[in-house]
């Protein structure tokens, strides 16, 4: 004779294909974190309909597991595959977009992404940040604001990009100089900034992991559209982590972690007879705490 399955309990206690999901959240203890109860109830409930939906077979969970196992060994000090993976699953802008909900006017997030590296040394406004001396020069320069329009003073902004053959200088530490394409400016007064980098190129995502597998066997290219990253930092307001995108790109409406936002393109205009041949303006407004959407 079978199990009596009559009482709630005795459900929960034997596994069924229809009573999956209850039946693995019955045996998280009571005591659990609540935060952490309900992610875990969540993610079970939707990892269960996931594989119920597609009716997935033995072997393409083997494949699944085969392809999580090779994310985590090829990841290191340098490289994590994992946040990559995120990434080109939308999952890291999604989050990005979840924690960072500002009112109308106020810039945008986007992906902090890998590159960043932080201790970078102060510079002077309007200094040089490219070191290699390759790629066409452009002036980047704006303001920082509140809200209201008015200056912040005393913003740190830290700045990064690739080099003219599209690799931060972290990637290719034996060929770059340190320091190279990046830099970190703060405000006076008027809430102005100003360097001269160079026009950023395109690039291509590290492809050649797993996730790059993935991409190609999804039809999709590992391009990111060109982009200055921008971390602006002020006393008072919501930390901003952010990008400005060169207008124009074509990858700008296929990125493949979905970092653009149309808000985020600015304007990058050729400047003649000047000793910079590109002038991008973009002006940053920064949210305080308690301004949110
Ligand atoms: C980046 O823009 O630096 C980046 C963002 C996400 C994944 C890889 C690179
Ligand atoms: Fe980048």
């Amino acid at each position: 004779m079978g199990a009596d399955l009559t009482t709630p309990a005795a459900r929960a206690a034997y596994f069924t294909e229809e009573n999956s999901i209850d039946t693995v959240n019955a045996r998280m203890a009571k005591t659990v974190d609540p935060r952490l109860a309900e992610i875990m109830a969540s993610l079970v409930k939707h990892l269960h309909n996931f594989a119920r939906e597609t009716e997935l077979t033995q072997e393409e969970w083997e494949i699944g597991i085969d392809f999580l196992t090779r994310t985590g060994q090829i990841c290191t000090q340098e490289r994590q595959e994992f946040i990559l993976l995120s990434d080109t699953l939308g999952l890291s802008m999604l989050v990005d977009a979840i924690n960072n909900r500002r009112p109308q006017g106020a810039t945008e997030n986007t992906v902090f992404g890998p590159f960043h590296v932080e201790g970078c040394p102060v510079r002077q406004m309007g200094d040089r940040i490219c070191l290699d001396g390759k790629g066409e020069s452009c002036l980047f320069i704006g303001r920082v604001l509140d809200l209201d329009g008015n200056p912040v003073a005393g913003a740190r902004i830290d700045v990064w990009s690739d080099n003219a053959e599209g690799y931060y200088d972290v990637q290719q530490p034996d060929i770059q100089p340190k320091w190279n394409n990046r830099g970190v400016f703060v405000t006076a007064e008027d809430g102005r900034y100003s360097f001269i980098g160079i026009k950023p190129v395109s690039y291509p995502i590290p492809d050649d992991g797993p996730v790059g597998k993935m991409l190609a066997s999804l039809g999709r290219h590992p391009f990111r559209p060109a982009h200055m990253h921008y971390m602006v930092r002020a006393e008072g307001f919501q930390k901003l982590v952010t990008h400005t995108f060169v207008g124009g790109d074509p990858y700008l409406e296929s990125d493949t972690v979905f970092g653009v936002k149309k808000t985020l393109v600015a304007p990058f205009t050729r400047v003649e007879g000047d000793e910079t041949l590109w002038r991008s303006d973009y002006d940053f407004v920064l949210a305080r705490p308690d301004q949110t959407r």
